[in-house]
């Protein structure tokens, strides 16, 4: 297999024979850019299964993913997509960087949800994007950034109610799309708590939030929000 790119967390991997895309998640986590990183141990098996569980259940909604299917523990074989370099954030609870740039309560509950963009840029910490800058970096077009905005709040309406089952409040999260060659949205990359911020209804944090804040026990976390997903009916 030929390893067309690596990310942070994930590698993209190529199946010449075949001609297909895998995506594989590792057992690293990073955080403020990279300045802090550690592998733990079981975090990529953890992470394929849970955002390919949650994946699976925007598809049942009818909006078309990358995902096909889970090959082994960490790998899943994806659909052939150009990436658009941006990180489509909603949040239902003011929390993380908003908090840096809007003066509201840490906790407060938002009115409605928001959506916000930002431009996959580490150098330049991922600055956020408005519909003027979409088209001057011919990012996306504005109806295919109405889609993402849409898609972002069907995703958060099926993400908030799956875990309200399982005593999970959903704060906020990060998705990602890439077009296919007929130029069709697709959701791509990961849902996992690697990628949202998810509280449990005792306000216990569950997700990578620990591992930015120090606070430990980051994977027996993960396991605990995979064992609360596998009890909810597929
Ligand atoms: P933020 O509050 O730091 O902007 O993060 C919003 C959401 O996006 C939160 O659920 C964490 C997620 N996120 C990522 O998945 N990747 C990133 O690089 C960042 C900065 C945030
Ligand atoms: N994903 C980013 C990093 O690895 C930031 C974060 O999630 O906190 O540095």
């Amino acid at each position: 297999m030929k390893t067309l790119g690596e990310g942070k967390t994930k590698i993209v991997l190529f199946d010449e024979e075949t001609g297909s895309y895998f995506l594989k998640f590792k057992n690293s986590i990073t955080a403020f850019n990279s300045q802090r990183k550690d592998e733990l141990d079981e975090k990529g098996r953890i992470n394929c299964e849970i955002s390919y569980f949650l994946m699976k259940e925007v598809e049942k909604s009818g909006l078309p993913i990358s995902y096909e299917k889970k090959v082994d523990d960490v790998t899943i074989k994806v659909k052939d997509l150009k990436m658009i370099p941006v990180e489509v954030v909603v949040r239902n609870i003011a929390y993380g960087s908003f908090l840096k740039r809007f003066t509201i309560k840490e906790g407060e509950r938002l009115k409605q949800p928001i959506v916000e963009f930002f431009f996959k840029d580490d150098e330049k910490n991922d600055p956020q994007l408005t519909r003027e800058l979409f088209e001057y970096f011919e990012l996306a077009n504005l109806d295919e950034v109405e889609k993402m905005k849409e898609y972002a709040l069907k995703v958060n309406e099926i993400l908030k109610e799956i875990f309200h089952k399982v005593k999970i409040t959903l704060v906020d999260f990060k998705i990602e799309f890439g077009r296919d060659k007929a130029g069709n949205l697709l959701l791509a990359d990961e849902i996992d708590p690697d990628s949202c911020r998810l509280w449990d209804f005792s306000g216990e944090m569950l997700d990578k939030e620990r591992y930015r804040r120090g606070l430990g026990e980051v994977m027996e976390h993960y396991q605990e929000i995979l064992k609360r997903l596998r009890k909810v009916p597929g």
